[in-house]
């Protein structure tokens, strides 16, 4: 099922989420919901807080369903390394319409569950890496504009709060 995707501005999303206990068929319906909402936007990435789940789960999938066997779940996840710096254009499906450069690592290991519970590790460069950080962002309820500053920032925010303000958002 497709759930809809909370905008920059809810709660929701700017919380800490919290630790995965249950792995439940619960669990396997919303890592379910998750790819399917994740793939209808289409992005590569998407936290469970994003649909209004207050837990840390996150799927990314950069090649948008393009090719079998890359769609990463995680559940639980903390970092393990972070390497390097990237500075490349990005966005977020709960901040539609807008995008940044924002600077991330060059390559990133992360721990984690699987859906039955047991342990695992996604490592990835490049898009991956930056990927794994921006979902462990949402987690801590952070979002890209969050690692901005100054101008940047302020010229993201205010414009959608004039959206929120005006309905639009
Ligand atoms: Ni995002």
């Amino acid at each position: 099922m497709i759930r809809p995707i909370l905008r920059y501005g809810d709660s929701a999303l700017h919380m800490r989420a919290r630790t995965v206990e249950k792995f439940d068929d619960e669990l396997r319906t919303l890592l379910r919901d998750m790819a399917e909402t994740m793939y209808a936007a289409p992005g590569i990435g998407l936290a469970a807080p994003q649909i209004g789940v207050p837990l840390r789960i996150f799927v990314i999938d950069v090649t948008l369903g393009k090719q079998t066997g890359e769609l990463h779940e995680l559940i639980n996840p903390a970092f393990v390394a972070c390497e390097g710096m990237q500075i490349e254009e990005e966005g977020c499906l709960s901040i539609p319409g807008f995008n940044a450069t924002v600077v991330r690592p060059t390559r990133a290991i992360v721990n984690g569950m699987d859906r039955e519970g047991n342990p695992t590790t996604i490592e990835g460069t490049g898009l991956l890496a930056r990927a794994l950080q921006h979902e462990m962002d949402h987690l801590d309820g952070a979002l890209f504009v969050d690692r901005l500053r100054g101008i940047k920032r302020e010229v993201i925010v205010r414009k959608v709060q004039k959206l929120r303000r005006s309905g639009k958002w």
